[in-house]
């Protein structure tokens, strides 16, 4: 079955692959993109979502809305420039993307959308989570209109990547990651017990280069600025494919092994962010995925991106 899909995301280097991976894989249709402070400024992630799709897909028009500047409530902000460069992606020349935005704020193309094609269209967010809450505090009966939600975000029994406990996306707007995750509407949860197992290497970024030297070309001169800070920060040889992954369990759920859970965020403090299970009974169920096929994920990946320079299949 095609998906239809929005993704809503901070370019970012991981975001890059995965916007690149859903253009091209056939079992998903990517309806719309929406940005959102995170990795970089929503300006700079907006810019860069834009570029890529022009870049990718350059026939298409898809549409880019532009989201939330800052998490809910005021938190404070911390960009993740360090793993994915000042603007967001490694050190590639910075996109002049010809088309301009599309002038509705992001929570309110989610909102139309989702609303004109009831059990249609899936969210997958790879990204802080606020723009998704403004949507469900604009428009709750959304929750009962989408075909499911996919979130790459959290750690439930492994340990944080921007503090100790808390995975980024979900620290970075605990208050946005908490009403997504309490909505009644069928989430899969996507974390860092799942995206860590899954390693590409400088090797695949250069079969990568060598097989689509234009897009791939790219994607893996961006990544050379992000596989160093993991080399040093995680001692892994190559990258987690964080963003990339939530994409693949939309397009192949068979290589994941779940657990239906409901979860607590924590809010504040030094656990800001932290994703644990909660008590029985309290709070909705999501689906979170326990387990991966890692070798079935990276070749998934591997096959689609080394046939991004045909571009994406017509709809
Ligand atoms: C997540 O944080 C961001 O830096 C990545 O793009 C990914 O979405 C991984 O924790
Ligand atoms: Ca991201």
């Amino acid at each position: 079955m095609r998906r239809s899909i929005i993704i809503d995301t901070d370019p970012g280097v991981d975001d890059a692959l995965a916007l690149v991976y859903a253009l091209n894989c056939p079992a998903v249709e990517l309806r719309a993109v929406t940005t959102v402070h995170g990795n970089v400024s929503v300006e700079r992630s907006t810019r860069n979502a834009l570029g890529l799709l022009e870049l990718a897909g350059p026939d298409l028009d898809i549409p880019v809305a532009r989201g939330a500047e800052r998490p809910l409530n005021g938190l404070s902000r911390r960009e993740a420039d360090f793993v994915h460069g000042a603007e967001g992606l490694g050190e590639t020349p910075v996109f002049a993307p010809r088309r301009a935005p599309d002038p509705r704020p992001a929570w309110q193309l989610i909102r139309d959308e989702v609303t004109a094609h009831p059990g249609e269209i899936t969210l997958c967010a790879i990204g802080p989570l606020t723009n998704l809450a403004l949507a469900l505090a604009h428009a709750p009966k959304i929750a009962r209109q989408v075909a499911g939600v996919v979130l790459m975000g959290g750690a439930v029994d492994v340990p944080g990547n921007i503090t100790p406990q808390a995975e980024y996306n979900l620290w970075a707007d605990p208050a946005a990651a908490a009403a997504v995750l309490s909505a009644a509407w069928p989430v899969t949860l996507v974390g860092l017990d799942v995206t860590t197992q899954v390693v590409c290497s400088r090797e695949d970024f250069a079969q990568l280069a060598q097989q689509a030297p234009r897009v791939g070309g790219f994607l893996a001169q961006a990544a050379q600025f992000y596989i160093a800070f993991y080399e040093q920060a995680a001692g892994i040889p190559g990258c987690h494919l964080h963003d990339p992954s939530a994409l693949i369990a939309l397009s192949h759920p068979e290589y994941f092994r779940r657990e239906a859970m409901a979860l607590e965020v924590a809010q504040d403090g030094e656990a800001r962010g932290r994703t644990r299970r909660a008590s029985a009974g309290v709070g909705p169920q999501v689906e979170v995925l326990t387990g991966v096929d890692a070798a079935a994920v990276k070749r998934a990946f591997m096959l689609t991106l080394c046939a991004a320079d045909r571009g994406p299949v017509p709809s």
